[in-house]
């Protein structure tokens, strides 16, 4: 068996997640255009971190984005229910005439970058005009959890944004409410038995604790309303 790589994030059995090699931490605002759809991801504040930390999953703690053991005074639950089929064979797949679009609906973390100018499935299938398809790969791109992944028929390249090593600490202003974790550039999630998870450019952790595919978000966070204070 290979090594671990230096940055890694492990799910523990019903309590956090455990961050490993120092990876960033920030928060990272869901920002809207004039419309009020979501357009930017803005950058805020950063967190020292040390080599190792834990994050809450519960969504219990006072001391969030970090564990406080919050999760044994609320005897927290939090079985990994998600999935462990390629998330190729999780997606339905739209093919439009320069791109083909794959959705792994069950990942959707409610960013809804998708949405703007009649949302992204109904475009997908106009990409043959270049300012759509410059707004298909745009909306693709900002989709935190990676449910949204194009690929390039002319290529046969997947086309993924470029994301430093590094974890989001999701907000959602337009919707008053907090977000998942956003796990950026490939960092490796683990299972709490050390499996380790499709390793992918982006994906969306739960924190607020109510997702029915633990350990990754599913927009649960929207319809409960999570708060952690920091946005
Ligand atoms: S943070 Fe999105 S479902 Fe929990």
């Amino acid at each position: 068996m290979s090594d671990p790589p230096s940055m890694r994030i492990v799910v523990q059995r019903h309590g956090p997640y455990r961050a490993v090699g120092g990876i960033p931490l920030a928060v990272q605002t869901i920002t809207p255009n004039a419309r009020k759809e979501s357009w930017e991801w803005v950058e805020g504040r950063s967190f020292p971190v040390g080599k190792e930390y834990l994050l809450c999953r519960c969504g219990q703690s006072q001391n969030k984005p970090f564990c406080d053991d919050s999760h044994l005074r609320v005897g927290f639950v939090g079985p990994e229910t998600a999935s462990r089929r390629p998330i190729e064979r999780q997606s339905e797949h739209l093919d439009g005439p320069t791109h083909v679009l794959s959705d792994a609906e069950n990942l959707c973390a409610f960013a809804r970058f998708c949405d703007p100018e009649g949302k992204i499935w109904s475009l997908i299938e106009r990409t043959d005009d270049p300012r759509v398809r410059a707004l298909v790969v745009r909306e693709a791109a900002h989709c935190p959890s990676g449910r949204l992944v194009l690929r390039e028929k002319a290529t046969g390249q997947t086309v993924e944004p470029t994301l430093p090593p590094s974890i989001g600490v999701v907000e959602d202003p337009t919707l008053g409410c907090s977000g998942p974790l956003w796990v950026r550039g490939g960092v490796r999630v683990e299972s709490e038995n050390g499996t380790p998870y499709e390793l992918r450019n982006r994906l969306t952790l739960c924190r607020c604790g109510s997702s029915t595919n633990m350990p990754f978000c599913n927009g649960s966070h929207a319809s409960v309303q999570f708060q952690d204070g920091l946005g």
